[in-house]
């Protein structure tokens, strides 16, 4: 066995330093169960820097030459696992009843900017699924509510003067990367059916390329979950997958910061597996079409 590939050991000391560290930098928080991930992980980054020890590589991590290299670890950490059309009953949901109100009033309000903010949006399934429903949300709520100037021609994706604007960020940016490019495989395209697949992508050779139009409504970017400096005046956030990897406190903290990412009346939308119970009182749950979403509640700001 070659020298380099003998796992070095991590001692409980480096294992809680690091633990620290990862968990300062961005919310994920490696409990003894997954430490053992932990630990594999900053075993390959250990190797791919040539250093001989993990206290060694801590102080690469905390020093100023050592940013991209914290850049990389986290990179490594991260679980992407994604799908387009992720969890339809709450999807279902979303265009059926939270977009409809939600159109509702900003018609009533003459007020046609929509803004959904996809956070931890991975390679880019659930931003695109958004953009995809909600396109078709607008185009059936126009048939419904025909507004007296008319359409252009060709019918443009969002029907004027609604303006629309989806912001997906992660802390991956390779996941960033991917989610940029907008190519899927026909794997990830399972869950996508054939009328979504004509409208809203070309087939070039064994991929799918998500077209300009449906990419022009998505915008992405970088945002680490654990800062303050979040985006703001969102109408509709949704963070699923994303805080089932932080402990209770950091999960409060982001329940907190995303109330104020939202608009009066926002909503937020958490993955299959979280809740709000227990973290935060400030929102109302809706339950309907065996789906769960979180209205921001008005009066306790
Ligand atoms: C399991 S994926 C979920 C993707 C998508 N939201 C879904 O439900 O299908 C979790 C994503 O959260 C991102 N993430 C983890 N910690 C983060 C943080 N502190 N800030 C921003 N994104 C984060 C990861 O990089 C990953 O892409």
């Amino acid at each position: 066995m070659e020298a380099t590939s003998i796992p070095m050991q991590l001692s409980e000391p480096e294992l809680k330093l690091l633990q620290t560290l990862v968990y300062q930098e961005c919310g994920m928080y490696f409990d003894e169960r997954r430490a053992h991930f932990l630990q594999d992980r900053l075993q390959k980054r250990l190797r791919a820097c040539r250093l001989e020890s993990f206290y060694s590589y801590y102080r690469l991590l905390t020093s100023r030459e050592g940013r991209s290299e914290l850049a990389a670890l986290l990179e490594n950490l991260t679980i992407n696992e994604t799908s387009f059309f992720r969890n339809r009953p709450q999807l279902e949901l979303f265009q059926k009843v939270v977009l409809e109100e939600l159109l509702r009033r900003k018609h009533q309000q003459r007020d046609w900017n929509l803004r959904l903010w996809s956070a931890g949006c991975s390679t880019g399934q659930e931003p695109y699924t958004l953009g995809m429903m909600l396109c078709d949300a607008l185009a059936y709520y126009q048939l419904r509510n025909p507004l007296p100037c008319g359409l252009p021609s060709p019918r443009p994706l969002v029907p004027p003067p609604w303006r629309v604007e989806i912001l997906a960020s992660d802390i991956s940016y390779s996941a960033l990367r991917a989610a940029q490019e907008g190519g899927y495989s026909e794997q990830q395209m399972e869950p996508v059916d054939y009328m979504y697949r004509l409208r809203y992508f070309d087939r070039v050779g064994e991929r799918y390329l998500a077209k300009p139009a449906l990419r022009q409504v998505v915008q992405f970017d970088f945002h680490n979950l654990k800062t303050e400096y979040l985006p703001q005046r969102n109408d509709i956030i949704f963070c699923r997958n994303v805080m089932i990897y932080f402990d209770e406190a950091e999960q409060k903290r982001l329940i907190e910061k995303l109330y104020r990412c939202l608009n009066a009346g926002g909503y937020l939308f958490v993955g299959h597996a979280e809740t709000l119970f227990g973290l935060s009182d400030k929102f109302r749950m809706i339950h309907q079409h065996n789906g769960t979403a979180y209205q921001r509640s008005e009066g306790d700001t």
